[in-house]
């Protein structure tokens, strides 16, 4: 029997296209009464879903979804997926690593580059036709030290980029890594002081939030740069917006916020900041390989066969 999947939230192209060819697909809606009006009317039916890291699956959708047995999930970070509610009710769960790690950290270093080198208020500048006017001097990252908060896959694939602008790279997670040589802190606090760009790259929750905080902050100081594309909950975001507003760190460049997709007002105005719309993840070839693995994984649970991606 063909299983009900539903899609809760932004797919790449090439998934409903497909899950559409093997399934019977709901779409959820955009607006809450028209989505509120799907689930009471299949929602019991529903036995697959397919979702995004960042939309994620609430808790009050995973309860009107009795029959749940399988959620595939677009992206990496499962902080928005309510994994331990799902796991204790044994619904399986995939999740897309490895195909978008490359993207990452390839957007790791443009925010790095782009925020020191001052790019985006320089384009801005050329487009209202005030050349170098109020621009100032950029400042340089070669030969610098990078601090990592996270060394995982992305972690290190942004480390070996780092590597080819002679950077000094070390890094901070609960425990070091035997197989790396970069220099390894048992705080974020000594890390930030050993750093002239802070990149945050854990993946969220609760062990995690709040984590990069005033005294972090202070430690990065003046000189440093704090670049966050693993999630915005982990930075205290009132306290970086201080820290920006009283030159006590130089600079911010943030894939992700705190409240997506609402973007303080304060950050907005500030020249030394880099806004992105949490598309660290967002080239057609990282999305169609992340979208195809959302459809592999509920293809192979509804054939009988493992998860290729399991959490
Ligand atoms: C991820 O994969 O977790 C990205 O941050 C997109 O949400």
């Amino acid at each position: 029997m063909t299983a009900d999947i539903l899609v809760a939230g932004r797919m790449p192209a090439n998934v409903i296209p497909q899950l559409d060819q093997h399934f019977h697909l709901h779409v959820l809606p955009t607006d809450k009464a028209s989505a509120d009006a799907m689930i009471r009317e299949v929602g019991t039916r529903i036995r697959g879903v397919a979702t995004n890291a960042a939309q994620g699956l609430p808790l009050e959708l995973l309860d009107q979804l009795p029959g749940l047995e399988v959620v595939a999930s677009s992206g990496i970070g499962t902080d928005a997926l309510n994994l331990n509610a799902a796991k204790a009710r044994g619904i399986h769960v995939a999740v897309t690593p490895d195909v978008l790690t490359n993207d990452v950290a390839d957007a790791g270093i443009a925010l790095m580059l782009a925020v020191s080198r001052k790019l985006c208020m320089a384009e801005r500048n050329v487009r209202a036709g005030r050349w170098l006017k109020g621009l100032g001097l950029g400042y340089r990252v070669t030969g610098k030290r990078l601090g990592i908060l996270g060394l995982g896959r992305i972690g290190r694939a942004v480390a070996k980029r780092a590597e080819a602008f002679d950077m000094s790279i070390a890094y901070h997670q609960r425990t070091p890594n035997p197989d790396v040589s970069y220099r390894y802190h048992d705080s974020l606090l000594s890390l930030a002081a050993d750093s002239d760009f802070l990149m945050i790259i854990v993946p969220g929750g609760p062990a995690t939030d709040g984590m990069v905080n005033r005294e972090v902050l202070d430690a990065l100081g003046p000189d440093g740069t704090l670049i966050n594309i693993g999630r915005g909950a982990t930075v205290d975001e009132p306290e970086l917006i201080r820290a920006l507003a009283e030159g006590r760190i130089r600079g911010a460049a943030l894939d992700v916020l705190a409240n997506e997709p609402h973007v303080p007002e304060a950050l907005l105005t500030m020249d030394n900041v880099v806004l992105q719309p949490h598309f660290a993840s967002g080239t057609e070839e990282c999305r169609a390989e992340m979208g195809q693995l959302v459809v592999d994984n509920l293809r192979a649970h509804f054939d009988g066969k493992p998860l290729l991606t399991p959490v």
